[in-house]
């Protein structure tokens, strides 16, 4: 076995795919967002407006180091959308396990993301706009960093993870 981790944007699934894995299929989940929100006792907006999002970027980091410290290989981590950018995450993520990119279109996020009120990265602006901008500068990183890509869009759960284990093979 090898940990499965997902990365992709705000709104790609990682989150609800980890779950679905979990509930269905017995999978132990760890969200490294809600990691962080227990450790901190505190919100994630919380944490950026008081202490900024450098302070956060450590914060997932340190994360990722505890769950590589847990020395499991049974893992599904669904893995905050900035985290993957840093270098020095990135290392860490190739330790960890095998990166499946869960990719989503720009409607598909737009739709998932309106009213979203728990992701400062988002509250200003256009959301739209700020989603292209983010996305634009982000794709790159999600694509050479992954083993495997699997699209999202009108997808189920079951052909996601189908999708998934095949990718994996
Ligand atoms: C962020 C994504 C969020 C959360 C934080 C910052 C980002 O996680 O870590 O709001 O920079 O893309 P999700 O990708 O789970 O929404």
């Amino acid at each position: 076995m090898a940990n499965i981790i997902f990365i992709g944007f705000m709104g790609s699934g990682k989150s609800s795919m980890g779950r679905y894995m979990m509930n269905k299929y017995g999978y132990t989940h760890i969200d490294t967002d809600e990691y962080i929100e227990q450790q901190q006792k505190r919100t994630i907006n919380d944490i950026f407006a008081n202490e900024g999002e450098a302070y956060f970027r450590d914060l997932e980091t340190k994360c990722i180091n505890d769950i590589l410290a847990m020395d499991r290989d049974d893992l599904i981590i669904a893995v905050g959308g900035g985290l993957p950018m840093s270098e020095v995450n990135q290392k860490l993520l190739k330790k960890l396990g095998r990166i499946v990119y869960l990719r989503a279109s720009e409607d598909t996020l737009v739709n998932r993301l309106k009213g979203d009120k728990k992701r400062p990265l988002l509250q200003n602006g256009d959301l739209r706009d700020r989603i292209r901008e983010l996305f634009n500068r982000r794709e790159e990183t999600y694509i050479g960093l992954s083993d495997v890509i699997v699209d999202t869009d009108n997808c189920s759960y079951e052909t996601v993870y189908t999708d998934i284990m095949e990718g994996l093979k």
